[in-house]
């Protein structure tokens, strides 16, 4: 029952759509997931409540550091994954959903202000390991990434990261109208109307390669359910 925090204290860097990638992913896998929206903007839950009833995936609504522990012990018992969305500040429930993940996830674009964020972040779990012995995993994932080209500022950043033995993903998430386009029509990649957005089935893909890249990671993984959605149980990484 693993939990996986979004962080990145510069707002825009791309937290709430990753939220969103993953979550419908892991769903469409078979994997019964619980988004928790902190973020008081809760794109998530519009997106939710435009999109109705969704197999495998609830979101709950203003969470706050006072309900986050109570949602999570409440809905242990159906869920398999729990993924929190955060604001884009500095804040105590920053620390809080640190303190309680098993893996941090921090979304960066290619800019110096992006990494800036994301350096605060990276800090913050330095300081919980120095001050309280709290080791908490964490990757940095690159976003909005052009998928034909290498800016030079994606390549500094990664360059800075790889000095700071920082780990990034793999798999970044490339600039796709897709991944804008759900939060306006509501529910998955997959319902959405191939004929007026582009490039659906590559950002599918990309998705695909995130979310199995992101379960590698766990330290438990869920067995996924069968075609029907019958759920198959779990088994230690
Ligand atoms: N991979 C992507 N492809 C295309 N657009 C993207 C992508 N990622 C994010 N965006 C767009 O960038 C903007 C900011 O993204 P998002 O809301 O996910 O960031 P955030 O970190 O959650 O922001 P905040 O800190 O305000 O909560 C949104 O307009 C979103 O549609
Ligand atoms: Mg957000």
């Amino acid at each position: 029952m693993p939990v996986i925090t979004f962080a990145n204290t510069k707002g825009g860097a791309g937290k709430t759509t990753a939220v969103l990638l993953l979550a419908t992913e892991l769903a469409r896998m078979g994997h019964r997931v619980t988004v928790l929206d902190a973020d008081p903007q809760l794109w998530i839950s519009r997106w939710s409540e435009m999109s109705g009833e969704m197999r495998n995936l609830s979101v709950i609504s203003h969470v706050t550091m006072a309900s986050m522990e109570t949602h999570i012990r409440e809905n242990r018992s159906n869920t398999d994954c729990f993924i929190i969305d955060l604001p884009g500040t500095k804040s105590p429930l920053l620390t809080m959903a640190l303190g309680i993940s098993d893996h941090v996830l921090i979304p960066v674009q290619g800019s110096a202000m992006d990494a800036r964020g994301a350096s605060e972040v990276l800090e913050h779990i330095e300081l919980l390991n120095r001050k309280m012995g709290m080791k908490i995993d964490h990757s940095v994932v690159l976003t909005r990434v052009n998928a034909m080209i290498s800016t030079r500022s994606m390549l500094l950043v990664k360059a800075l990261l790889a000095e700071k033995n920082v780990r990034v993903l793999n798999t970044p998430i490339a600039e796709r109208a897709a991944f804008r386009d759900i939060f306006d029509c509501g529910g998955t990649l997959e319902a959405l109307d191939c004929q007026k957005v582009s490039n659906v089935e590559k950002a599918m893909e990309n998705v695909r390669n995130f979310a199995y890249e992101v379960l590698r990671l766990m330290p438990v993984r869920v067995v996924r359910s069968d075609r029907d959605g019958k759920f198959l149980g779990r088994k230690a990484a």
